[in-house]
């Protein structure tokens, strides 16, 4: 493996294939931490969920590897400049005043690609992403699910090599959700894209994870568990569910965040997210497991 090339932020990663390396992460608000110590690796080419309960702390992690939040202690080393870094937050924020297409052009137009091409390229994204024909309305004339899609549209549209995403499918039906699903991870299987994704949903965690990382209950919230998801790419979505290793794995993951005390009342304030259950039928038990754990903590 080659060695890690001029002393730039790369150099300061001792794996030179981890292109995001957290360590001893705290992030507090006034209060006791939120979360502590913790420790997450996204290796390059790497598609990482992080699940964990309401308010654990899962949107402040991504918020201190976007530079929103300063930690209280611990670091976090990003082998990849900010500008190549997309961001996908619970709330999107489209501008109420441009189209569709104009809020999906308009990062590219700041990196200077000429108007023409930039308007080609958002209607392409838009039609992966169902919204063929919708390019001209603006976000009111839009539903929930569809503006949530724009938002998508605009951030995948910049080409990102690190993805970061929170929650960011909880709104879609499943087909557009599978849709998107397959072609991220197509994306990251053809052109080495990285993908640190926040979600709720177990799983879509294992269909489209390398690994999936478990967060504690809160404060003071500590990673639970990683597991690696031993399901062998180039991976179609659903053909996913049928492996011998997914149904062991989704009762790993609903063990982890249902073992723990129950969430603080405050945490239990919060609107309820949608939970997949391993209630299913295709459930094995979690003795006869064939997905490799990672690195317990
Ligand atoms: N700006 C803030 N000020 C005070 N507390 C906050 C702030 N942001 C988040 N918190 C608290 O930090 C905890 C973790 O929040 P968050 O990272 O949003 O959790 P998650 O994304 O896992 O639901 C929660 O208890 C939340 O109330
Ligand atoms: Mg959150």
């Amino acid at each position: 493996m080659a060695e890690p090339g001029p002393p730039d932020a790369s150099a300061r990663l001792s794996a030179p294939e981890t292109l995001l390396r957290i360590r001893g992460l705290s992030v507090g608000f006034g209060g006791p931490p939120v979360i502590e110590g913790i420790d997450l690796d996204v290796g390059a080419g790497q598609f990482v969920s992080l699940i964990g309960p309401s308010g654990s702390g899962k949107t402040s992690i991504l918020r201190v590897v976007t530079g929103l939040l300063e930690p209280l202690q611990g670091t976090v080393d990003r082998a990849v400049a900010l500008p190549d870094v997309g961001f996908l937050f619970q709330d999107d924020a489209l501008l109420p005043w441009r189209t569709a297409r104009q809020n999906v052009a308009l990062g590219l137009r700041i990196r200077d690609v000429p108007p023409a091409d930039a308007d080609a390229r958002a209607d392409h994204w838009l039609a992966t992403l169902g919204l063929a024909g919708y390019g001209d309305r603006f976000p009111a004339q839009l539903s929930g699910g569809q503006r949530k899609r724009v938002a998508i549209a605009q951030v995948l549209a910049l080409r990102p090599r690190l993805l970061l995403m929170d929650e960011p499918f909880a709104a879609l039906d499943a087909i557009v959700r599978t849709r998107i699903t397959q072609e991220l991870l197509d994306w990251v299987e053809r052109d080495r894209l990285t993908v640190l994704l926040v979600t709720h949903d177990l799983e879509e965690a294992i269909c489209a994870s390398d690994a999936v990382a478990v967060l504690g209950h809160g404060p003071r919230a500590a990673m639970r568990a990683r597991h690696a998801v031993d399901i062998p790419r180039p991976r179609d979505v659903l053909d996913a569910k049928r492996h011998p290793a997914f149904g062991p794995l989704l009762r790993k993951l609903w063990n982890d965040l249902t073992a723990e005390a129950p969430p603080s009342p405050a945490a239990r304030e919060e609107t309820p997210d949608r939970m997949s259950s391993p209630a299913g039928d295709s459930v094995g038990s979690s003795s006869s497991s064939t997905a490799t754990d990672e690195a317990g903590r």
